[in-house]
This record gives C-alpha cells, structure tokens and sequence, in this order.
C-alpha cells in the first residue's frame, strides 16, 4: 500500500509553480482557495491574470527571476478576480524544472489567517475561565437553593389553612426557575452522540419550526450546496445549537420592513480552527436583514447573560457555542444594519488532518 502523503495538496500555504515565462504550470488547493480560482482556469495562464493590478507581484516574480535568488515580501495585498482583497506573506523561489529550464515556485500566506489563529485561541482561552467561573457560582447557588426549596415544601406541609400556600408555592416556583437557568448557563451536560448527519435536514426542520413560530411571516431563503457530504454530529446539539441563532435572527429580521432570513451552506478546504487543520469543513451561514448587532454588545455576545433584549436571558448564543466548539467546530458572526451573517464551521472528519 502506498502511504506515501501528498505535502502539497495538504499544506495551509498556497504553492504556485511558474515557468521561466511565468506562465502557471502547477497549483496547489491552498493557493486556488486562496486567490480564489479553480485549477482548470489557471494551468497554462500567465501569472498576471492571477490577480487584478498584478504589477506589484509581477515585479516580485520578474526580479526573483531575473536575480536567480529568492525574495520575499511581508504584508503584500492582492487584489482577487472576484474582488476581495487578501494581505498575504509572499516567497518566490527561482528553481529548475525536470527539463534544466528555470521557473518560480511561489509561496503565498495569508496574515489575516495567522491573526484569525492566535485570536481564536485567546477566545477559547476566555471561554475556559467563563465555564470555570460559572461552575463554581453553580454549585455555590444549587446547594442552598436545594435547601431553600426543600424548606419550603416542609413548611407547605406544616401550614394551617390554605390561603398561606400560595407563598410557599412561590417560593418553590422560583427555586426551580433559578436552578433550570443554573442549568442552561452550564450548558449542555450529556457527552455528545456523534452520527454522519445530513446538514441540509437539520437547516429544513429548523426553517419549517421558525416559519411557524413567525406564523409565516418570514421568507427563508436558501442557497444549499447539494454535493455536501454527511458531518459527524449530534444531531439534537446542534439543532438547539442553529435554532437558538436562527431564533435571534428571525427576532432581529421582524425589526426590518420585510423580514427575510438566508441559509447558506458550503464546504470549504484547508481549513484550520484552533490548532487543528482540516482537509475538509462544512459551513453553514445563516444570515438576517436585521438591524444589526448593536456596537456595544459585538464583543460581548457569546459571554453568558449579555442580552439587548428586555426579555432575553443572553443565553443562546453562549449555548450555540459551547456545542459546535464541542463538535471541533467555530462559531463566528459579522454585523452591519441589514445585514448579519452567523457562521458554523463544523469539521468533516474528526482527525487531525496534518
Ligand atoms: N441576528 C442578530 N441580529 C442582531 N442582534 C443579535 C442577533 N443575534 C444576537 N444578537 C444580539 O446578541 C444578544 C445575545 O444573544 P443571545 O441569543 O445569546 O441572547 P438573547 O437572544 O438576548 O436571549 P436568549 O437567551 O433568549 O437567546 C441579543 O440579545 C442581541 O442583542
Ligand atoms: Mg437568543
């Protein structure tokens, strides 16, 4: 059996082999998702089709070349084809093809990759100590809340007449609201029971359960990736997990003049969360025509009890959270007026890529 691995097609850095012409003889996945181009449209183009106003790259390429020594350039911005911009760090490497001619074999990273690591880890960082400080406010609160309610039931039994119960009743009403929100901060308890799911099931219940709970108000749309495989998941986790959002979003969308929700799905490549890359991810993207998330609360949604509503115990995003990191996955959110957009990357497979 051959176990030998393909480096190329499995580094995070795009790879792109050039001519002596410049002229693409090879590409790698990491380089098409980054400049956002597809292997068949590249092989035989020249590398100033590659990107808009190439001039600053075609120099790189041309002085690599033309010195026979290898340049690299931090910080560089791209302009893409499909008009996004990327900041990458760039390497460009004079070497000889199999024939003795020499060509360039270029080496592109993102930055905002790099960043987008080290500031996921300090969130997860932050979620620890949140969780660590909630268990222990938990069981502080639980033990004598236990007490208190069974006190309360003794004294019920011991009153004279019924016209006191009605105290004791609320005073047993409110230890189990107390201990029910104690649990729903703590989040879910049950080890997760992972099975290949379907994602677009998941999306299609959720979307006929918020249609009704907006008594068809809403207009869902879709934009389904239908060659998206099976995820590894706990199918009931992660349906609270979209409901919760999917919640807020239609709350958010009411606010609008009409109220439409978008559910996207995709799979993406090369996708690194945390400290783990993975070949394959599946995103979800669920999007509203809200308001947008107020300036003051962006930084702060996902910590437990941080609400804007009058009504909202600022639990669900918290909830959301916990159970697609649970499964390995991200959660994310961007947010302008009329537009904000929820994004869950859940890995495809459960092992370690690299
Ligand atoms: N799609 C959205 N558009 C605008 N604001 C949002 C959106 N999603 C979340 N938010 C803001 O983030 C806050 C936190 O959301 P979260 O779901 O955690 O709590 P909540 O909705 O207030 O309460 P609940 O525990 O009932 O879900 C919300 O109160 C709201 O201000
Ligand atoms: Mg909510």
């Amino acid at each position: 059996m051959d176990h030998s691995i393909d480096i190329l097609e499995n580094i995070s850095t795009g790879i792109i082999g050039l001519d002596g012409r410049l002229t693409v003889v090879s590409i790698n996945s990491a380089a098409q998702a980054l400049l956002e181009v597809s292997m068949s449209r590249t092989i035989g183009v020249h590398a100033d089709q590659l990107v808009l106003h190439p001039d600053e790259w075609l120099q790189d390429l041309k002085q690599a070349l033309l010195n026979n020594a290898p340049l690299t350039q931090r910080g560089m911005t791209l302009n893409l084809l499909s008009g996004h911009e990327i900041h990458v760090d760039l390497t460009v490497n004079p070497v000889l093809d199999k024939q003795g001619e020499m060509g360039l074999l270029v080496e592109i990273q993102a930055i905002d990759r790099l960043l987008k690591i080290s500031r996921e880890e300090s969130i997860q960082h932050a979620q620890e100590t949140t969780k660590t400080v909630i268990r222990s406010l938990a069981h502080e609160i639980k033990n004598p809340l236990a007490g208190v309610r069974g006190a309360a039931q003794l004294l019920a039994r011991e009153l004279p007449g019924d016209h006191l119960g009605e105290y004791t009743q609320i005073i047993i009403k409110e230890a189990d609201r107390l201990r029910d929100l104690v649990d729903r901060l703590l989040g879910p308890r049950q080890e997760l029971s992972m099975a290949p799911l379907n994602i677009h099931e998941v999306l299609e219940h959720l979307r006929k359960l918020i249609r009704a709970e907006s008594d068809n108000k809403v207009e869902i749309l879709r934009d389904y990736d239908p060659s998206l495989p099976d995820t590894p998941g706990d199918k009931a986790q992660l349906i609270q997990a979209v409901l919760n959002i999917m919640r807020n979003a239609l709350q958010a969308a009411t606010q609008a003049e009409d109220c439409v929700l978008t559910l996207r799905t995709r799979s993406q490549r090369q996708f690194t969360i945390g400290a783990t890359r993975h070949r394959l991810v599946c995103r979800v993207d669920i999007s509203d025509n809200g308001p947008g998330i107020p300036e003051n609360l962006m930084h702060a949604i996902f910590v437990p009890m941080v609400t804007g509503k009058a009504e909202g115990t600022g639990l669900g995003l918290a909830i959301s959270q916990s159970i697609i990191n649970h499964h390995g996955g991200l959660l994310e959110c961007s947010s302008r007026p009329g537009k904000t957009t929820f994004t869950i990357f859940l890995p495809m497979e459960t092992k370690d890529a690299q």
